[in-house]
């Protein structure tokens, strides 16, 4: 056992606090992570308010890039002194899910089995099972995937949430590819993702919408060919103007991803995709949230596919290594991805300037 600084809130709405905790050696199957990196998501502020589960406290952080310290028995996947980007989804390759192929809707993923505490021994719940905003965490090994050494960290231990959502949104559930078009709606960290995978791909045309007229000018740098600023203009005809100029007789978008998670945007991507296109949610929604009111036959009218992206339908073991590779290539810009590097101690400052719409990411160096 060994005592780090942590993030971890306490109670339902308080601030977060810096503490020590007590991270347990490993045990089978588990490794100990130096953590060099790690992003503030969404879903850590989440935590904090309560709206995840009230399993306080809660030690927040899981986009992180790190150095494995030690494993246990039984560890094959990672040794010490590897450089790894840790993942919240460790598929089992047992349960039905993994032995029909879909491996990335696995639903029994692992975790570590012990558990941080606290100095006076109270349980730690680590966000989404890794709890990486902490000088070291404990995770499963299949959370540790080996990527290549030379990245840097800010940059590649993103993929382990937020940009993964969003690339894989437009690649792996959208199957974006060159030729099609693409439309995103809501460009924040996942949006903007999106944007990018679907550059990468080589889709036009590459429309971002916001509301937020940075959002549109972080998203052109990113690849976007168009830009709608949906609080002044209606976006599914405009979506269906520019396809329109591209593709003759296009109606809309082949590809259109949801990245907000609300039911006016789920609509707006609804009537945006193009006659049999794709509607790619990837924004998460409330649970009081409910399916607009629609006529069914615009459901049956304009065939295609509704498809929900769960982290991006990503597979770690495939994907990070390979989205590592294309950014040392200079193919992928990751670093766009972190808008500032803080301490431990300025993660309150972050959930601020996210709900300003200020980062990207706000990325904590350790
Ligand atoms: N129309 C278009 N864009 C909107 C709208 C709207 N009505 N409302 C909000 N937005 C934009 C915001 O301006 C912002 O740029 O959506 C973006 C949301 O971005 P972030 O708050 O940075 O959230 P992000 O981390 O990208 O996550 C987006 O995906 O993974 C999920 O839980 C996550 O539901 C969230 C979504
Ligand atoms: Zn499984
Ligand atoms: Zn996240």
């Amino acid at each position: 056992m060994q005592q780090v600084q942590g993030v971890v809130a306490r109670k339902k709405g308080a601030p977060v606090e810096i503490v020590t905790i007590n991270v347990p050696d490993p045990g089978p199957g588990e490794a100990v992570v130096k953590v060099l990196s790690c992003g503030v998501c969404h879903t850590d502020l989440h935590y904090r308010e309560g709206g995840i589960n009230d399993d306080f406290p809660f030690l927040l952080g899981h986009e992180s890039a790190g150095i494995v310290e030690s494993v246990g028995n039984d560890v094959t996947e990672v040794a010490p002194g590897d450089f790894v980007v840790l993942n919240w989804r460790a598929v089992c390759g047992q349960c039905r899910a993994c032995k029909r192929g879909d491996l990335h809707y696995c639903f029994a993923t692992h975790n570590a089995k012990q558990k941080m505490t606290l100095e006076d021994g109270t349980e730690l719940t680590p966000a989404l099972g890794i709890g990486s905003l902490a000088e070291k965490t404990l995770v499963a090994a299949g959370q540790c995937t080996k990527v290549d050494p030379e990245a840097r960290p800010a940059a590649v231990g993103l993929l382990g949430c937020g940009v993964m959502a969003g690339i894989g949104a437009a690649i792996n559930t959208g199957a974006i590819t060159r030729g099609k078009s693409i439309a995103v709606i809501g460009c924040g960290g996942v949006g903007a993702a999106a944007i990018t995978g679907a550059a990468l791909a080589g889709a036009s045309p590459i429309i971002a919408v916001d509301i937020d007229a940075k959002k549109l000018a972080k998203a052109k740098a990113l690849g976007a060919t168009h830009t709608i600023d949906s609080s002044t203009t209606d976006p599914v005809a405009e979506i269906k103007s520019i396809c329109a100029q591209v593709y003759e007789g296009a109606d809309g978008a082949d590809v259109v991803v949801e990245a907000v998670g609300r039911p006016e945007t789920w609509k707006q991507a609804f009537y945006a995709r193009d006659l049999a296109g794709t509607v790619v949610l990837v924004g998460v929604p409330t649970p009081d949230m409910k399916v607009p009111d629609l006529p069914l036959i615009d459901v049956f009218g304009r065939g295609g596919a509704l498809k929900s992206s769960w982290y991006g339908d990503c597979l770690p073991s495939r994907d990070f290594p390979l989205l590592v590779d294309l950014y040392r290539q200079g193919r992928l810009d990751l670093d766009a991805f972190v808008s500032e590097e803080i301490g431990l101690a300025d993660v309150e400052a972050a959930f601020d300037k996210m709900h300003q719409g200020d980062v990207l990411r706000s990325v904590v160096i350790l």
